[in-house]
């Protein structure tokens, strides 16, 4: 059975205190049916939380942590960076890679984020692998091939035992952080699609065992229809996991 996940990303915001109240928030307000061991909580604070975020979870089975990027050079003379090894000896275990930020204002290009999902791999992290469509494309409706190019240049040149380590986000850029939520049907659509393609490229084993998130201005209300779509396997929530109560809701949806 594939892992359900209710990921939170914090992106650059909330200061010390604030992570610190979050935290224990998410900690103490327990999250039904988590601890079955195929639903999972993954939380992606900055960089400068991770461990403090680490040290608190760490008899929380249900919760893991990402960091939101790193570099793609393996070690050395790259200020301001943070390599897959460093996450790796605090214990981080998954990675988001190829966020629709990252993507347009750090320039990344599919290259870089082939090589940041190796350094991931090659230190046993988990790499969270978004893709999706800007809003011309969307109006276009040119998103399906968008979408398979976006991973025919990433994770689809990875090998089979390597692609089981990723979890994919869709996340249409017309949905983040908008408000504008893409329906149920228009994900559905979308996340049957990206299977389709695995099963293709890869088998129909992998296909199922693969976890497809949804990513774009999930909230506490509109997250049970989506997670009633047969091939969304959870989200991965910005704005809304900044509150406690809304992303506890969101995961109580899952
Ligand atoms: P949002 O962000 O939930 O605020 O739309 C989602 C994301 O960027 O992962």
């Amino acid at each position: 059975m594939r892992k359900k996940i209710i990921a939170g990303n914090w992106k650059m915001n909330l200061d010390k205190n604030q992570v610190v109240d979050l935290i224990e928030n998410i900690i103490t307000n327990p999250i039904n049916q988590f601890s079955d061991n195929h639903k999972l909580m993954i939380l992606a604070p900055s960089f400068v939380y991770l461990e403090s975020i680490l040290a608190k979870t760490k008899n929380v089975n249900y919760i893991k942590i990402a960091a939101q990027n790193c570099s793609e050079h393996q070690i050395g003379a790259y200020t301001g960076e943070v390599a897959a090894s460093m996450l790796k000896s605090i214990g981080v275990e998954y990675c988001i890679v190829g966020h629709s930020e990252r993507r347009q204002y750090y320039h990344e290009r599919d290259e870089v984020l082939l090589q940041k999902v190796n350094q991931i791999l090659q230190q046993n992290i988990a790499p969270i692998f978004c893709c999706g469509e800007p809003l011309s494309i969307r109006e276009d409706d040119s998103y399906f091939s968008f979408i398979e190019q976006q991973l025919n240049d990433v994770i689809f040149k990875l090998d089979e035992n390597d692609f089981r380590k990723i979890i994919i986000a869709y996340e249409p850029i017309w949905a983040i952080g908008t408000g504008k939520t893409a329906s149920d049907v228009q994900t559905q659509e979308v996340h049957q699609f990206i299977r389709e393609l695995i099963k293709n490229k890869f088998n129909n084993e992998i296909a199922e065992q693969t976890t497809i998130l949804y990513g774009g201005s999930v909230n506490a209300t509109n997250a049970a229809q989506l997670f009633n779509q047969k091939d969304i396997d959870g989200a991965l929530v910005g704005g809304a996991s900044l509150k406690y109560q809304d992303f506890i809701t969101i995961a109580n949806a899952l």
